[in-house]
């Protein structure tokens, strides 16, 4: 449970991250300073990674291929990495770090590898739906009490491998009772995986006191933005499948006859490695852990709920939710304003006041239609580089919109909403 803070504390930025002083131009005329309200989708990077991805350039070389001494170093870093990840989650001894590209490719890793059916929620991001080869799919009640007693009935009912779920909503910013299901899954015989892409960056993950067999992230949401994410879990399942991908480094021997495949994580990272993406992901976790998640948590409740009250004062905003007994959220607010369209307000807010939302359905079209929003929504997510500031802007961006002050006309075409005349970029720009 996070403290519970009352919308009139301010707070700033609580870590420096790139693009903190960004100006971008106005529809109307001038420029303003950037507001980077869709850390949900790409967190800015942390002053922390860029510094030392710009640290290991010089020493940038092959991994695991090389005898000169920058190959040596690259190696040692890209190994050490794998253990600084180890211990940001708790993971166990028999847990293996695999270096991936993103969350949605260490789900897609791990499903070639679970020797049976899965079981996940209906609220789920499409990467912790799509990729499960064999599964059922519960769908989540009014109430979390509730859902997990569905979820229960559902993993008892017939043999089950893996209950996969999120950590948290990237539509709501719900926080899951993970203990709790991992408990219930292994009561009924199956293994627990955590699609931890909107948790990791938010709270502290305890894989070994939570019982989790499996865990998913990605570093372009842990605020290190060079291509890489990881897939913590189980070594017997990962040994025992397929290679993700055959080729070199992940082998022990070929012959033209045969291959003998090497164990995880050698085994499902064929090809040179991603080292500074590993580097730059290992160095937000230091980061994350030096900063505490108790002060993570602390400022993310200071900017939501100074966001839902403004936000819940400006008439015709609803705010999504799944559940009124949700103990926790991240810091995400998800909302509609009677009487405009979600793309038509986050293009607006763009172009007269330089603040960037996601809108749409977030990659989870299932969720959006359930939550009776089959056209979508608009998010704010915030992080570490946020401040009470940004969220003013916003609350008062919105106020003028819906006090129908626009400067600006906007029309929608192709499926997207833009400004009429688009004066911000040159045709030299957008291309
Ligand atoms: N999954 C990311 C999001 O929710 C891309 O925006």
């Amino acid at each position: 449970m996070t403290a519970v803070l009352t919308a009139d504390v301010c707070v700033g930025p609580l870590a420096p991250v790139s693009g903190a002083d960004l100006r971008v131009p106005l529809v109307q005329g001038g420029d303003c300073t950037y507001v980077n309200f869709d850390y949900a989708a790409s967190a800015p990077a942390l002053a922390r990674v860029t510094d030392r991805i710009g640290a290991l350039l010089p020493t940038y070389s092959s991994v695991h291929r090389g005898a000169g001494y920058a190959s040596r170093v690259s190696t040692e870093c890209y190994e050490e990495a794998r253990d600084t990840v180890a211990r940001f989650v708790g993971a166990r001894d028999d847990q293996v770090v695999v270096f991936t590209r993103n969350t949605t490719d260490s789900l897609n890793l791990l499903a070639g590898c679970v020797p049976g059916s899965t079981v996940v929620l209906d609220i789920e991001h499409h990467a912790n739906l799509l990729p499960w080869k064999n599964s059922r799919v519960v769908r989540a009640a009014d109430t979390l009490a509730e859902t997990v007693r569905l979820l229960v009935a559902e993993l008892c009912s017939r043999p089950t491998a893996l209950l996969a779920v999120t950590g948290a909503s990237n539509v709501t910013g719900e926080v899951l009772p993970i203990a709790a299901l991992a408990d219930v899954a292994h009561r009924c015989g199956a293994r627990i995986l955590v699609d931890g892409a909107q948790l990791a960056p938010h709270r502290r993950i305890d894989l070994e006191a939570w019982g989790v067999d499996y865990l998913a992230f990605s570093g372009h949401k842990l605020y290190a933005p060079f291509g890489s994410g990881v897939l913590v879990g189980k070594r017997d399942w990962l040994d025992a499948a397929e290679p993700y991908l055959a080729g070199g480094g992940a082998v022990r021997n070929v012959t033209v006859e045969s291959t003998e495949w090497a164990p995880a994580p050698a085994r499902h990272e064929a090809g040179t490695p991603n080292v500074l993406g590993a580097a730059a992901l290992a160095a937000a976790c230091d980061a994350l852990a030096d900063l505490d998640f108790g002060r993570v948590a602390e400022h993310e409740a200071a900017l939501t709920s100074r966001l839902l009250s403004g936000l819940a004062d400006v008439g015709g905003v609803e705010f999504l939710r799944l559940w009124s007994d949700a103990p926790d959220a991240v810091g995400i607010v998800t909302f509609t304003i009677d009487g405009f369209e979600p793309g038509e307000i986050a293009a607006y807010l763009s172009a007269e006041h330089g603040i960037g939302v996601r809108d749409g359905r977030f990659c989870a079209h299932p969720l959006l239609t359930r939550l009776g929003r089959p056209d979508g929504a608009v998010r704010i997510s915030v992080g570490l580089g946020s401040s009470s500031a940004d969220v003013d802007r916003l609350v008062d961006a919105v106020r003028t919109l819906v006090a129908g002050r626009r400067d600006w006309g906007y029309a929608k075409v192709g499926g997207q909403w833009n400004p009429v005349p688009e004066t911000r970029f040159s045709t030299d720009a957008l291309l």
